[in-house]
């Protein structure tokens, strides 16, 4: 007999041999509903999209607003559409003239893809430095600058000229040099499981761009919008890139990136040729709305308050030998167990008692935090608990 999920295992492309058994009737808060009345906790948030936690009012109300208004009306960046202007004018606003133009794309990887465009032709440089274990995106260019190669086998040839360093290596940075356009880079090593900067590191990155001339791409991707505490995760630190690449919690749960740099770089997409950078949907007034509405819950509710109290419960209550690290930094966080066996086995049995969490890319023996923003105190510790009872 046919079901959701026998029907989703015949039409829709699954991405693994095994796909978690989970089917998520609604959402709310830091819950995903199924349709059997199961209550699961989200410990994901899709991965660090849903911030704000599911089904906030004033999400479901922009998008309401800005349906009546249009949907779709003319390709991205020539008409002048309100939702996109509010939206990088908020952003503009919050983070200075250094990031003060937006370009809206479509996901993280045609984020990536624009800023390793720009970067060269604005160096005229052709070489991009990358870190091994980093996790940029899916498509040719963003998978040429994903330090782990298991992902790229069956795909080549990808982009040639790219160069990778160890992330926490100071004397790596001497291979970003005059040839280098752009060193990518994510503040903090999502995909590789939560592994944060050393002391100073950043900063060595961009005194080492500033020495050779190439630009500091920052992919804050997974680390933005509260999630590691600060709005952005540079904001902890020293240093300042020259873009910012962002995607992921963007968008309120609507699909779409962003490229922040100055004027004087990205205007380099105008001419010789003109139309450098140019897409369909990128910055739909859907996704402008939903994304404004998410920054100004994000910010009106105080939710990144709530970080280092969220950080310190689950120091406290996240605790059995199973886990034989607890790394990370805000809420962006890696379980790490001895072996894939071990971390698979507690993502199963948290799954049946109502936790939802998930593997990294780049490791086998981790599994994430990475919660919603809103989540209260009560439920961090009930969080906690389904973990460590999961892991036995
Ligand atoms: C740090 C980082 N960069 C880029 C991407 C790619 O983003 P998207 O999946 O929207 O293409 C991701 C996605 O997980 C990411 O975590």
């Amino acid at each position: 007999m046919s079901s959701l999920r026998s029907d989703f295992l015949q039409y829709v492309a699954q991405t693994s041999p095994e796909p978690i058994d989970l089917t998520v009737e609604k959402a709310e808060g830091i819950y995903l509903h199924t349709p059997d009345g199961r209550k699961v906790i989200d410990f994901i948030s899709g991965i660090c999209v849903s911030n704000v936690g599911h089904g906030a009012p004033e999400i479901v109300e922009a998008l309401q607003a800005q349906a009546a208004a249009y949907l779709h009306t003319m390709v991205y960046g020539e008409a002048v559409l309100s939702p996109q202007v509010r939206f990088a004018q908020r952003l503009a606003e919050l983070l200075g003239e250094r990031f003060g133009k937006v370009f809206f794309s479509n996901s993280g990887a045609d984020a990536v893809e624009g800023a390793l465009k720009v970067a060269k032709k604005f160096t005229g440089r052709s070489r991009i430095v990358s870190c091994w274990h980093a996790y940029h995106g899916s498509t040719h260019g963003a998978l040429s600058v994903t330090g782990n190669d298991e992902l790229k086998r069956g795909y080549g040839p990808l982009l040639p000229e790219i160069d990778f360093i160890h992330f926490n290596q100071f004397d790596e940075l001497a291979q970003i040099t005059e040839q280098t356009a752009a060193i990518i880079i994510e503040p903090i090593q999502g995909a590789a499981g939560a592994i944060v900067p050393a002391e100073g590191y950043l900063e060595a990155v961009r005194k080492r761009c500033d020495e050779v001339g190439a630009l500091m791409i920052l992919d804050e991707i997974q680390t933005g919008f509260g999630r590691t505490g600060p709005l952005f995760a540079f904001q902890d630190y020293n240093f300042e890139p020259d873009i910012l690449v962002l995607a992921k919690a963007l968008g309120g749960g609507m699909p779409m990136g962003a490229i922040l740099t100055r004027t004087e770089i990205i205007s380099v997409i105008q001419k010789d040729p003109i139309l450098g950078l140019i897409s369909t949907f990128g910055g739909h007034p859907m996704c402008c709305a939903a994304g404004l509405a998410a920054l100004n819950k994000l910010i009106d509710d105080q939710l990144m308050a709530r970080v280092p109290r969220l950080e310190a419960l689950l120091h406290e209550h996240l605790r059995h030998p199973a886990i034989v690290e607890l790394r990370g930094k805000g809420l962006l966080y890696a379980m790490i167990f001895q072996d894939y066996e071990t971390a698979d086995r507690v993502r199963v049995a948290a799954l049946e008692r109502g936790l939802l969490t998930i593997g990294f890319l780049s490791i086998d023996n981790g599994l994430r935090v990475s919660p919603p923003l809103t989540m209260t105190d009560a439920e961090m510790v009930a969080a906690c608990e389904v973990v460590v009872a999961a892991c036995g």
